[in-house]
């Protein structure tokens, strides 16, 4: 059984006869002894191993360098060194991978987020991205923990899908059709002929499907991959990411932006209690005011603000907007910073948008001019979450349908629910990774997923 880094780290008495795995991070020898820092992942630290030069260099292990896999074996002992408590004096050591220093990128103590993104299946090797999964696991089981602990249902949505969510046509198409063939090149291509007898598309959102199963269990949630084929080369935009969408049967806009809230105020807080050794890392190295706004987000409100408002507050804050804010434009980037760095300095909730601007789901309010919406907007990320009270009225939402260029035969079953029991109902989607951009204050959405998909970027 091998012994992981982590737990010897946190070992309470020296222990005999361990054997610990991992890769090397470092080697230095001095005096006949030979000092390597390894590695597991398990945790952001290294666990000292000291070994007699005479055994290092035995057949073939001066080739153990930074980067080679090691199995360590020998007794936990208290280190007399600086800034470790216990260190492994090695009875034997045994390669079990060699990386050849010179090829081997990662050498030096610290490289740029470019460079490491070139090397996606090398990076999380390193401290900050080994930090960064180990918090997006966390993330991960924290986002389940607490639909759990208020009684949700996690379902999962197909990520096939014939229909568009959002109705903005950014999606990508799932084909089984052989498109060098003559007969399929000749255009129209006839999808009648495809796997599915109809076109068929990545989902841009799990949204639709979790509402056939909210007005049936109540409360569900969905935390999957969804696609969207937008090419908007931002730092903020993946066409691959991760979306967690609860969706509440009677449940109304005010419900859901006080769980949207309450969701990013403990899910940051979660990170901020269980890592903090990885979270010390990104406040030292990434943002040196991490800690304290994140402090600040968990525990106050935040700000409520209708979008006609937001129109009011941007006028009469006289400054120079490369696109100044009119009535059904939505926000773009430099007034959500505006809202949330300046103004208010803190997380903005918007509701009730221009209808114009929004899918034709979201419930109509009796102005008859704007949609029962909400986006949060926190500070440095922007939007980061999304979402809306339902329209549940029959009518109302087949005239959005049309509106919208579509047809509603072709949502049919989306219509049953509202010929069946119809009830009010809402729902959001949080953008995971954009949560993890604000927890670990990184600035660019390709360094928070282990392998980013982005427009001409497909090399892992
Ligand atoms: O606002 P959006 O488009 O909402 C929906 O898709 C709804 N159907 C969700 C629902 O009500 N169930 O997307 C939700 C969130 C955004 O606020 C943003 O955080 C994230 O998803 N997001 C992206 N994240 C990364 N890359 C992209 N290209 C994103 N597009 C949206
Ligand atoms: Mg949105």
């Amino acid at each position: 059984m091998r012994t992981r880094v982590k737990q010897a780290l946190q070992a309470q008495k020296p222990q005999n006869g361990l054997v610990l795995k991992g890769w090397v991070r470092t080697k230095r020898e001095s005096k006949g002894v030979v000092f390597l820092e390894l590695n597991d992942g398990s945790c952001r630290g290294n666990l000292q191993i000291v070994a007699d030069s005479s055994m290092i260099c035995a057949e073939g292990f001066e080739g153990i360098n930074t980067g080679a896999a090691v199995l360590a074996e020998g007794d936990l002992v208290p280190s007399p060194g600086r800034g470790q408590k216990w260190e492994l004096k090695a009875g034997s050591i045994q390669v079990l991978g060699y990386a050849d220093p010179k090829p081997y990128p990662l050498q030096k103590k610290r490289h740029s987020d470019e460079f490491l993104r070139s090397i996606a299946h090398l990076r999380p090797r390193t401290n900050k991205y080994g930090a960064m999964n180990r918090i997006r696991s966390e993330l991960s089981f924290a986002v389940h923990h607490y639909f759990r602990d208020h009684g949700f249902n996690y379902i999962h949505s197909p990520i096939i899908t014939g229909s568009d969510c959002e109705g903005a046509g950014e999606m990508f198409l799932v084909t089984a059709l052989d498109l060098e063939q003559p007969a399929v090149r000749k255009k129209p291509v006839d999808f009648a002929l495809d796997f599915f007898g109809k076109k068929a598309h990545l989902t841009v959102s799990g949204q639709l499907p979790a509402e056939s199963l909210a007005c049936a269990l109540g409360d569900v949630y969905t935390f999957g991959p969804v696609f969207r084929a937008e090419n908007s080369n931002t730092p903020k935009h993946a066409a691959e990411f991760w979306m967690v969408e609860p969706e509440m049967a009677f449940a109304d806009l005010d419900e859901i932006m006080d769980m949207s809230q309450d969701l990013v105020q403990s899910l940051t807080r979660h990170i901020m209690n269980n890592c903090s050794e990885d979270m010390e890392l990104f406040t030292r190295f990434v943002d040196q005011s991490l800690e304290e706004r994140l402090e600040r987000v968990s525990s106050r409100p935040f700000e409520r603000i209708s979008y006609s408002m937001v129109l009011e507050v941007l006028q009469k804050s006289k400054k120079n907007f490369e696109f100044p804010l009119e009535w059904g434009l939505d926000l773009q980037t430099e007034h959500e910073r505006y809202l949330c760095e300046e103004y208010f300095q803190g997380p903005v909730m918007v509701y009730n948008y221009p209808l114009e601007l929004k899918p034709f789901y979201m419930r109509v309010n009796d102005d008859q001019t704007t949609a029962a919406a909400m986006d949060v907007l926190l500070p440095r990320v922007g939007e980061i979450i999304g979402g809306s009270q339902r329209e549940e009225r029959l009518e109302v939402l087949d005239h959005r349908i049309r509106e919208a260029g579509l047809d509603p035969e072709e949502y049919w079953w989306y219509r049953d629910l509202r010929r069946y029991g119809s009830v009010p109902h809402a729902g959001f989607g949080l953008g995971f990774e954009r949560l993890l951009m604000f927890i670990t204050g990184a600035s660019n959405i390709r360094d928070v997923i282990p392998f980013p998909r982005t427009p001409n970027a497909l090399e892992f």
